[in-house]
């Protein structure tokens, strides 16, 4: 079980980092409207690490499911949060899906990935809590709004000189 949670807690660390910085690397190399081969390549790299975090998550995550029914604490089948955080680790593997397809557009799409790692953190880190399912999810929606908005707002005016 202690394997698990580190492979959890490093995917998590993977995860959550990458779309961190995918985002401050895509905002700073965005700032003069060109992204270059250079920067392409460091924003692919990030992406590679987001999508190694997400796989050790998915592995470590079903590992902890197989344990707890094998030691029968089903416990977490029952908690809205646990569904909660599934239904959100759903919207962010179709999110990417759709993101690398170019079927969404990259400031919704990026402002979904980043809401998404993070209400996962929040809600594997709190764990069992009283909210119900849709309230979560409703949290979850006015987060994603505000991260978009915010998102919006960092890019449209971080727009420095023109790169020479
Ligand atoms: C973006 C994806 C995910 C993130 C960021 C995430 C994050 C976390 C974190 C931070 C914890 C607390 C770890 C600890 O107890 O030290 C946790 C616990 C847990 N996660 Fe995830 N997780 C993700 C995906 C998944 C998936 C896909 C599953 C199942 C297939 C899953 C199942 C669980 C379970 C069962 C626990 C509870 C473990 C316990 O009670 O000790 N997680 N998660």
């Amino acid at each position: 079980m202690k394997f698990l949670i580190l492979m959890h807690v490093i995917g998590t660390v993977l995860g959550v980092g990458a779309a961190t910085f995918a985002e401050i690397f895509y905002t700073r190399f965005n700032s003069d409207n060109i992204i270059n081969d250079d920067e392409r390549k460091t924003l692919a790299v990030t992406y590679t690490v987001m999508r190694t975090g997400l796989f050790l998550l998915v592995i470590s995550g079903f590992g902890f499911l197989l344990y707890f029914r094998l030691t029968e604490h089903v416990g977490i089948f029952s908690s809205p949060s646990f569904w909660a955080k599934m239904t959100v680790v759903a919207v962010l593997v179709c999110n990417s899906l759709l993101l690398q397809a170019r079927l969404m557009p990259f400031l919704i799409g990026t402002a979904v990935s980043l809401t998404s790692w993070y209400a996962a953190l929040t809600l594997g880190v709190l764990g069992k809590i009283s909210a119900s399912y849709f309230e979560i999810l409703a949290y979850y929606a006015v987060a994603m709004v505000v991260v978009t908005l915010g998102l919006w707002w960092i890019r449209t005016h971080l727009h420095g000189p023109k790169k020479v």
